[in-house]
């Protein structure tokens, strides 16, 4: 770079640190609403709202209820939701067979919400660890959760959400050419329009822990190890052929998850590819930041701003975050600026 010889005292680079004006203009980045995508979990029954022990003020929203909460939402600028059913044990099997049943929680979800809230981005999950009896994310077959049976459950399961209505179908379970498949099977069906948002490098993360309460999929097998599917937190050379076969598959956008601990895989995923990436402040990320505030030890507000700006620095277009309602509400709040 050139002026990477500057030199004290010429250069002083606290001069444009020294007030507010000056610290806003020179902001590289920006957060804003927009960035916003709130995961949000549903479950069966009227009036209910169930706090889930493990995340602190996040609630597992019946549809009328979560209708409510949308309300609200969208007059102060969500944008977007991510949809993650929790479904009873009792109606769990081997096979995740309610992921195919077109009048199932989620696909009845999306129907609600369009009716009421057709503005809004309705992003789904393309995986089956909410409805299998074993938790995994694919079925099982000689002992081994079976990469291309799965994707021909996957490919049903995402016709089904793009008939209900989904505008963003999120394939989850990192099965190999699962985007491939999914997307030959939209555009045969003729939704040429519905989106691939990829997880593309999803980790074998313990930071998912709460949100296998969330959706009970923990009890089930204990501990539940993802190993042999999602990726090896060690590797980053292996994410990049992760996006880049996504990308060739036909993804719109990728995912990077989890978030924080993978900073350098949105970074190095943007500057290589410059496609749509996203970040995923996953639930233990949540978890953990929730933890230290009501323990006194951080600063809530933040916390959750600061984490937000680096997930745009490095090189994200948006974030998921559990946070989404309360930095709608405070943004709404602040001032501009
Ligand atoms: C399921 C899925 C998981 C998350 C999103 N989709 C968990 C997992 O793979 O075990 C994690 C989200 C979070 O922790 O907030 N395929």
């Amino acid at each position: 770079m050139k002026n990477m010889n500057r030199t004290f005292p010429s250069t002083r680079l606290r001069r444009t640190r020294m007030s507010n004006f000056l610290r806003k203009l020179t902001s590289e980045t920006l957060f804003t609403k927009n960035d916003l995508i709130w995961p949000v979990f549903i479950t069966e029954g009227k009036n209910k709202r169930d706090e889930i022990k493990s995340m602190p003020l996040i609630y597992r929203y019946s549809i009328d209820k979560l209708i409510s909460e949308l309300d609200v939402l969208v007059k102060i600028g969500l944008q977007a939701v991510a949809l993650f059913p929790h479904i009873e044990n009792s109606k769990k099997d081997q096979d995740g067979s309610l992921a195919l049943d077109p009048d199932n929680l989620v696909c009845r979800c999306i129907k609600e919400i369009k009716k009421k809230f057709p503005e809004i981005g309705i992003i789904c999950d393309v995986a089956l660890d909410p409805y299998t009896s074993h938790g995994h994310d694919g079925i099982i077959y000689n002992d081994q959760v079976s990469n291309d049976q799965t994707i021909s459950i996957l490919k049903k399961q995402a016709l089904i959400q793009a008939d209900a209505g989904c505008d963003i179908l999120a394939p989850s379970d990192m099965m190999d050419g699962r985007v491939l498949g999914i997307r030959n099977s939209l555009e045969k069906n003729g939704f040429k329009n519905t989106l691939i948002m990829s997880y593309s490098a999803k980790y074998a993360s313990c930071f998912f822990g709460p949100f296998r309460e969330a959706i009970q999929s923990e009890k089930l097998i204990k501990p539940i190890n993802k190993k042999s599917y999602q990726m090896n937190p060690a590797n980053s050379n292996e994410a990049m052929h992760e996006v880049s076969m996504d990308i060739s598959e036909g993804a719109d956008m990728v995912i990077i998850k989890p978030g924080l601990p993978y900073l350098d895989i949105i970074s190095k995923c943007k500057n290589e590819f410059k496609i749509p990436v996203f970040a995923y402040q996953v639930s233990g990320e949540y978890s953990m930041i929730m933890a230290a505030a009501k323990m006194g030890f951080l600063n809530l507000d933040d916390v959750i701003f600061e984490s937000l700006i680096c997930f745009k620095r490095a090189g994200s277009d948006g974030v998921f975050s559990y946070f989404t309602p309360y930095v709608l509400e405070e943004m709404n709040k602040k001032v501009p600026g």
